[in-house]
C-alpha cells in the first residue's frame, strides 16, 4: 500500500467502525429479550439467611414511625406489590405526590424512582423510612428498636457477622426484592422460540409494540425499559393541583434538593429536580411493563386509569407540548391487539410469598 493512501484508508476503517457502532445501537433499541436472572451487586450477595430477613423487614411496621406501615403497605404483594391507588398512601397527616410503582423487576432498573434518584435498591431503601410523608421513621431510634429484638440481633450476626446498623437493613431489604421477578411470561416463551406462547391478537399486538406503535423505542430490553428520562407531558392529576398537603410535600422535596423557587412550586418537575437542566423538566423514567395488567392506575401520577387511556394517551401523540411523542394512527382493531399483547403476554409466573413471622 502506498504511503498516500494511509489516512484515507484510516478514514474509511473508522467510518465503517462508527456505521457498525450505529447500527449495533440501533438494532438493540427495540430489541425484547426474556427474563433471566437479576443483576446482584458484588457487595450484597444473596443468601437464603439475608432473603429471609428482608422479608421479615419489608413486613415489619416497626419501620414506620407510628407502627401503621410496613414496605408491603404501598407495596402490597396482593396488588403486584403496587398499592392499586393513583397517588400512594402517605404517612398520616401528610399526602404523598406519586403513584406507588411495583417491586416485581425492580431489581434491573439503573434508576430508581419515577425521577431515578436512586441507583441501587440499597441505596433506594432508606428513603422512605426516612421519608416524612411516607414511614416518617428515624434511623437512630429504628436501629435500637431492631437491636433490642433478640432474634433481629441474631440474624444480622448471623447474615452481615455484625451488629444491626441502617445499611445493613438496607441490604436485606434489597435481597428480598431481588427475589420479586416476573419469570416464564408468555413473551418470554415466545421469545424463547415458543410460537404458540401468545395468541394471535396478542403476535399481532407484538408487531404493533414495535413497529407502528413504536413502544419499543422506549421500552425494550428484558424490563421494557430504556432507564431513560421523557417528558411525555402526561396530564396532571387534579388531586395534586387541589390539595395543600400535597403541594407541602412537593414542595419539601423540591427544597430538600436545593430547588431555589420551591416555595412557589405548583407541580411535579420530574427529572429536574435531581439534574437541573432544563431537557429534565417533568421528565420520568420509561417503566417497566412486565405485569402491567395487574398495577393500574398509571403513570407517575397514577392519572390514567386504564390500559386503554394509556393506549389513547400514546394514539394521540402524548400530552400537550410534548416533543418526545408523535401521533400513532392507530384504529380500533390495533387497540385492541395492543392491548392484548399488553394484558396477556407480559404477566409471569404468580410470586407466592409466605408471610413471615415477625419477630
Ligand atoms: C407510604 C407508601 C410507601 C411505603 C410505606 C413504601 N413505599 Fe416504596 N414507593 C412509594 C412511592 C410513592 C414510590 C415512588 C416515589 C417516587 O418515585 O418519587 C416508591 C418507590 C419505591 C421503589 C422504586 C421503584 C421504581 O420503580 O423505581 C422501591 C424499590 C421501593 N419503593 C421500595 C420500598 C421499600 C423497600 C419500602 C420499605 C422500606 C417502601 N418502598 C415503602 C410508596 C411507598
Ligand atoms: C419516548 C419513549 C416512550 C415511548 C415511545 C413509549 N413510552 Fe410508554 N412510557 C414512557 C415513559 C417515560 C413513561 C412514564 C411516564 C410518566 O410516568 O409520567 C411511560 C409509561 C407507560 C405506561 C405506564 C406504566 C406504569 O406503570 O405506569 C404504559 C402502560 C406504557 N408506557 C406503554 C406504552 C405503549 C403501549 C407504547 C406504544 C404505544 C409506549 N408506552 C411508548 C416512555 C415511552
Amino acid at each position: 500500500m502506498r504511503k498516500s493512501n494511509r489516512p484515507f484508508v484510516r478514514c474509511a476503517v473508522l467510518s465503517l467502525i462508527a456505521f457498525l457502532f450505529a447500527f449495533a445501537v440501533a438494532a438493540y433499541a427495540g430489541k425484547l429479550e426474556p427474563v433471566g436472572a437479576v443483576p446482584v451487586p458484588k457487595d450484597n450477595a444473596q443468601t437464603p439467611e439475608k432473603i429471609d430477613l428482608g422479608g421479615k423487614l419489608f413486613f415489619d411496621r416497626r419501620l414506620s414511625g407510628d407502627g401503621t406501615m410496613s414496605c408491603a403497605t404501598c407495596h402490597n404483594p396482593e396488588q403486584a406489590f403496587a398499592d392499586g391507588l393513583d397517588i400512594s398512601l402517605s404517612y398520616p397527616t401528610t399526602k404523598n405526590w406519586r403513584n406507588s410503582p411495583t417491586l416485581i423487576n425492580a431489581a434491573f432498573y439503573r434508576y430508581l424512582f419515577h425521577d431515578g434518584r436512586a441507583k441501587t435498591l440499597e441505596e433506594q431503601a432508606l428513603f422512605p423510612i426516612m421519608s416524612a410523608f411516607e414511614m416518617n421513621k428515624n434511623l437512630d431510634y429504628l436501629e435500637e428498636q431492631v437491636r433490642i429484638v433478640p432474634e433481629y440481633t441474631e440474624s444480622f450476626r448471623k447474615v452481615f457477622g455484625g451488629d444491626v446498623t441502617r445499611e445493613r437493613i438496607a441490604m436485606a431489604l434489597a435481597a428480598f426484592e431481588r427475589t420479586l421477578v416476573s419469570l416464564n411470561s408468555p413473551l418470554d416463551r415466545y421469545l424463547k422460540g415458543d410460537k404458540h406462547a401468545l395468541s394471535e391478537e396478542a403476535r399481532k399486538g407484538l408487531l404493533l409494540f414495535q413497529g407502528k406503535g413504536k413502544c419499543a423505542d422506549c421500552h425494550y430490553g428484558v424490563n421494557l425499559s430504556d432507564d431513560k428520562f421523557y417528558a411525555l407531558n402526561v396530564p396532571e392529576n387534579p388531586v395534586l393541583l387541589n390539595d395543600p398537603r400535597v403541594t407541602a410535600t412537593m414542595r419539601f422535596v423540591a427544597k430538600v434538593y436545593h430547588y431555589r423557587d420551591f416555595k412557589n412550586l405548583k407541580e411535579d418537575p420530574g427529572r429536574y429536580l435531581i439534574t437541573k437542566r432544563k431537557a429534565d423538566w417533568k421528565a420520568f423514567r420509561t417503566p417497566t411493563l412486565r405485569e402491567i395488567s395487574k398495577t393500574a392506575p398509571y403513570m407517575h401520577n397514577g392519572v390514567l386509569k386504564t390500559l386503554d387511556e394509556v393506549i389513547e394517551f400514546f394514539n394521540e401523540g402524548g400530552g400537550r407540548g410534548n416533543k418526545a411523542l408523535k401521533p400513532l394512527g392507530l384504529n380500533a382493531e390495533e387497540k385492541a391487539q395492543l392491548k392484548a399483547f399488553l394484558s396477556e403476554a407480559l404477566i409471569g409466573k404468580a410470586i407466592t410469598i409466605r408471610y413471615p413471622e415477625l419477630p
